[in-house]
């Protein structure tokens, strides 16, 4: 490797990989993927196994340290998280600069950034204490940040954190809760809500992860990377893809187009038409988070939106594509994403707040992967090479002689 990488610098040769398709950017002990066969592992442990018998709070910790945590360590954490929930007062007001329908995801990056001007920005960004605090300050504050973008966008009063809760029940309490009234979450949705935030927690080098590698390898500060990762995953063909196929579904419902139909439309490539949530850069299989994404979704939503008829649309999609030669050949799976919609919108979630969603649960992923960046020595800053294909040198021309 050494060698062909002297030889590389000497002689000016470079690889062109569009997509990093095949190339590594780094060296990473935390997620393991093998998409021919269907398998993901967060630090060696199957996602299988996390999912029936971990929560969200203990895989943060064992993603971000390595380890799963010891009793006393899972408290400690635990407790740091909770009492650092409340938002600074000047920060709250911070909401009342956006229109009333902006995007949640655009205010939660925003937000995430200002965060900086109120811990960071004068300090060794790389500085381990500071890195643990910005750790605990981001897992803490996320979800209250999510919870007042959406309180903005439908002009309710925002409620403070309750540190007496989990996450994810303190979470729902500021989202759905009302401040003159009492809020029980409902424990199915927390436990339903927390499962999904665990499938989504890390994955290594996607869009958005490798987003924020690159932005703190310029020695960012971890507020300014999550805030870049956030934007990266806001786009439709990462993140945003949740809401793409609840869009699907109700237009399949409203339209009253037949499955079949609509499933031969997207082989035909009518208007670049895809089924959304399906397919996956690395899977050729089976998506396994999808696997048990659809065994919550059959049980949430038979208690709690019996009469979606969206559910039974999927459900048809799904064993339509599957038992169709086009998908079958190119190994076309649902993904994580086809079923979590779903879900989000029985819970009550508006289509728009679905990635905000999968940005609370991925951000444990992005703090692992900058913590591992900047403790690697071999990290160096991200700087990709290119193919010039412009211009060969030209004399200038002055302006009145053009
Ligand atoms: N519907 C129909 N055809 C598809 C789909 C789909 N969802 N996905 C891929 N294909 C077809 C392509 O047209 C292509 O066919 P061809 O060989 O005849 O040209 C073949 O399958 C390979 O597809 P690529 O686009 O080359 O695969 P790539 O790895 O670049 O893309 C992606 C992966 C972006 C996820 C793609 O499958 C897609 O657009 N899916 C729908 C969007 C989606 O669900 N995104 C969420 C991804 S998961 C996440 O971020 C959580």
């Amino acid at each position: 490797g050494i060698e062909i990488k002297s030889l590389l610098a000497r002689t000016g040769a470079v690889t062109l990989d569009p997509g990093f398709a095949n190339t590594a950017s780094c060296s990473s002990a935390i997620t393991y993927i093998d998409g021919e066969a269907g398998i993901l592992r967060y630090r060696g442990y199957p996602i299988e196994q996390l999912a029936e018998q971990s929560n969200f709070l203990e895989v943060c910790y064992l993603l971000i340290y390595g380890q799963l945590p010891t009793a006393a360590q899972y408290a400690e954490f635990t407790g740091k998280i909770s009492r650092h929930t409340l938002l600074h007062e000047d920060l709250k007001r911070f909401f009342d600069g956006f229109p009333r329908d902006a995007h949640p995801m655009p205010v939660l990056a925003s937000a995430v950034s200002a965060l900086s001007t109120f811990y960071q920005a004068s300090l060794n960004p790389f500085d381990e204490p500071n890195v643990d605090l910005s750790t605990v300050r981001l897992l803490a504050k996320l979800p209250t940040l999510a919870a007042y973008a959406y309180k903005k966008s439908i002009g309710q009063p925002f409620l403070y954190p309750d540190n007496a809760l989990g996450l994810v029940e303190n979470f729902l309490r500021m989202t759905f809760g009302l401040p003159a009234e009492q809020y029980e979450p409902d424990p199915d949705v927390a436990r339903a809500l927390d499962l999904l935030f665990l499938l989504h927690a890390d994955h290594e080098q996607n869009c958005s992860t490798s987003t924020v590698r690159m932005v703190g390898s310029a020695q960012a500060n971890l507020f300014a990377s999550v805030s870049a990762g956030i934007n990266a995953l806001f786009g439709p063909l990462h993140g945003g893809a949740n809401a793409a196929v609840l869009d699907m579904l109700e237009e399949i419902n409203t339209t009253g187009v037949d499955v079949a139909q609509f499933v031969r439309k997207v082989k035909g490539q009518h208007d670049g038409v895809r089924l959304m949530g399906f397919g996956h850069r690395v899977y050729r299989h089976y998506d396994p988070r999808a696997t048990i994404v659809k065994r919550t979704a059959d049980a949430l939503i038979a208690r709690l939106a019996p009469d979606d008829p969206l559910l039974g649309i999927a459900k048809d999609l799904e064993e339509t594509a599957l038992s169709d030669d086009y998908f079958i050949e190119r190994r076309l799976y649902p993904n994580v994403d086809f079923y979590t919609g779903l879900i989000y919108r029985a819970m009550g979630f508006p289509t728009d707040f679905f990635t905000v969603l999968f940005a609370i649960g991925r951000l444990p992923g992005w703090i692992a992967h900058y913590r591992e960046m900047i403790n690697d020595p071999a990290t160096k800053i991200g700087r990709p090479r290119q193919v010039y294909t412009g211009a060969t040198v030209r004399d200038f021309t002055p302006l009145g002689e053009r």
